[in-house]
């Protein structure tokens, strides 16, 4: 309960929902009940009348008094449909205030998670899979909602419907309403329990189901693979297994349900025979009349569904309760890179990293030991090194992915948390490693970092890139889409246009991580002379494993474990014949028996 103070906030913000909608279920619960009392005086009006209609048998008065009696008992009819009706209506109007609030505050949270996110850092991402962090914005805030609306809007209705109709009985007799009610708390007791069961049956029936789906969605994304090893039939036994699985929990829990109502209704009907006899015995002494025993059975069915709303919110109230603590956990969760609050900086592009050491935090790997060096503006920085030595961990670094363990990064002689973060970034054009492109237009996948489409800027972006002639070749140009439902790129296409995405932006400083792999020698060098031209006087750095992508470079670094072994440039370095020497060597030697 403690996790779900935490919706109090919204509450307060939609509290001219709530107290509304709070004072619609008691004038419905009000309009409910009044029928009851008004069937009691009309089934007394029947009973005297049929007395007094036989008392005036034969003689011409008769026929007035039946006129008098019918018409009477058609206004009680045509009284009992109006209450309905504004029962009705206002029923309306409750749903209209407390489950429209409930469906506003899903969407407060939904968003409030979702921004959250955005700001948690790379670690994060790393501890919790994706369909962890989908659960907590769809399942777990559907979950909550559920508290929200039916659950509140329930637990009022219950309460209020309760005291009206047990104190209506109670005025009418004491002994009646006591015997009436009794099965009632047995009612709720067993329904909470077995409501309990049927939830967690509910619960591995949507584990199973989850698990079917993500292996259906694997076998599919993979079916390429499965082909070629020829495991369909393995497939399609262990998918028949898991749809086993299904089957048999489904069944397990159709069975819980089936029991279910009948044995509520059982209940329900012996509190209705335990009223009409306890009823009867007391209409025999005198104390009620026949009409106070239909009332009573009006308001015993009345009871029912709140009774049984009872066991069920309770269960929704402990599941929501769960699912808050859940989004609670990711809400409290503190982002670890903070920007502070810095003026605007336009980034120059010098770069140094003084003595930096880097531990990646989730798994502890020492990715960077004492690294340092320092690119100034204009520059072209090189990094090569073996799979595995930390170039990406510079990268990552530069990018404020992460902060340092020990050491310092300045960029333009200014510490790196002391800039505005998203500022920094946005000066920055960055390749990553693992090519990412979005399911959507070529054209909207270049100029990503831009609000609005500026279509020059992305052909000119495309023909630095040199892939220009590939997209031009695709039927629709630009506006090809990509990713799961349009074309499929090929690896190098593809790297070609993130670098496009990166060159769009103008950046101060362009980092690319490997991202000339997939690109044969020829395409290679027409990227990088026409980054010459557009990185003239800003700083670049090529991450790279050939050493043709990266001898032109102003400097080089060679990493190995994590530290930096050689520095300096192409010629400094051949001259070492160390490291870098003999990866020249054998990388021409692979390059002479490859021809
Ligand atoms: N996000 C991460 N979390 C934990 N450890 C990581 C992470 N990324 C990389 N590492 C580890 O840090 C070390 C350096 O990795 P890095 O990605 O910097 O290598 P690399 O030089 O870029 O290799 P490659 O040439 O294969 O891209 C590796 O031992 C790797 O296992
Ligand atoms: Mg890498």
């Amino acid at each position: 309960m403690k996790d779900l103070a935490y919706l109090n906030k919204f509450f307060y913000k939609y509290r001219w929902r709530l107290v509304p909608g709070v004072l619609f279920v008691v004038i419905s619960n009000i309009f409910g009940v009044l029928p009851a009392q008004v069937i009691r005086v009309a089934f007394d009006l029947v009973t005297e009348n049929i007395g007094v209609y036989q008392l005036f048998s034969g003689f011409n008065r008769q026929e007035m008094i039946y006129d008098i009696f019918g018409s009477s008992l058609l206004l009680f009819g045509i009284l009992v449909l109006i209450l309905a009706l504004l029962r009705g209506l206002f029923l309306f109007f409750m749903r209209q205030t407390i489950i429209l609030m409930s469906r506003h505050i899903e969407y407060d949270l939904k968003n409030e998670i979702y921004a959250h996110y955005q700001v948690l850092s790379l670690a994060f991402y790393r501890r919790h899979n994706t369909g962890d962090l989908m659960n907590r914005v769809t399942e777990d805030v559907s979950r909550v909602r559920m508290y929200l609306g039916p659950g509140i809007m329930y637990t009022i209705n219950t309460v209020v419907l309760f005291v009206l109709v047990i104190y209506a009985m109670l005025t009418v007799n004491v002994r009646l309403a006591i015997f009436s009610v009794l099965p009632l708390p047995v009612l709720a007791v067993i329904i909470f329990y077995v409501n309990t069961v049927i939830e967690t049956r509910s619960e591995k029936i949507q584990q199973r189901l989850s698990a079917l789906s993500s292996f259906v969605q694997e076998n599919f994304s993979g079916i390429r693979v499965i082909r070629s090893y020829v495991r369909e039939s393995f497939v399609r036994d262990r998918f028949a297994a898991e749809s086993e699985d299904y089957k048999e929990q489904s069944m397990a829990l159709a069975k819980v349900q089936a029991v279910f109502f009948p044995s509520m209704l059982l209940l329900i009907g012996l509190s209705n025979v335990i009223t009409m006899y306890i009823g009867g015995v007391e209409v025999m002494k005198g104390n009620i009349t026949p009409g106070n025993i239909a009332e009573f059975i009006v308001y015993l069915n009345m009871l029912a569904f709140p009774v049984i709303s009872l066991g069920w919110v309770t269960s929704l109230i402990q599941r929501a309760a769960a699912s808050q603590k859940r989004i609670n956990e990711f809400l409290h969760q503190e982002p670890e890179i903070i920007s502070p609050i810095a003026p605007l900086h336009t980034v120059a592009g010098k770069i140094a990293f003084n003595n930096v050491t880097f531990n990646y935090p989730d798994t502890g790997i020492t990715a960077l030991k004492d690294v340092s060096f320092t690119v100034n503006p204009g520059e072209m920085l090189a990094v090569i090194g073996r799979t595995g030595s930390g170039k990406s961990t510079i990268a990552n670094l530069i990018m404020r992915m992460y902060d340092v363990t020990e050491g310092q990064i300045a960029i333009d002689d200014k510490a790196i948390d002391g800039l505005n973060l998203n500022n920094y970034r946005s000066q920055i054009g960055f390749v990553p490693q693992e090519v990412f492109l979005f399911s959507d237009k070529i054209s909207h996948n270049i100029a990503f970092s831009a609000d609005v489409l500026d279509m020059p800027a992305v052909e000119q972006a495309a023909k630095d890139a040199a892939v220009y002639g590939n997209i031009m070749e695709l039927e629709q140009g630009f506006d090809t889409l990509i990713g799961e439902r349009g074309v499929t790129l090929s690896g190098g296409q593809k790297q070609r246009v993130s670098i496009a995405r990166a060159i769009v932006k103008q950046p101060q400083v362009l980092i690319f991580d490997d991202c000339l792999s997939a690109v044969d020698t020829r395409t290679e060098e027409e990227i990088l002379s026409n980054l010459g031209r557009i990185m003239h006087g800003k700083t670049s750095i090529i991450i790279a494993h050939r050493i043709s992508t990266i001898k032109n470079a102003d400097n080089i670094l060679v990493l190995d474990d994590g530290r930096i072994i050689e520095q300096g440039t192409h010629a400094n370095l051949m001259e070492l014949k160390g490291a870098y020497f003999e990866l020249y060597e054998k990388q021409l030697l692979e390059e002479q028996e490859e021809a």
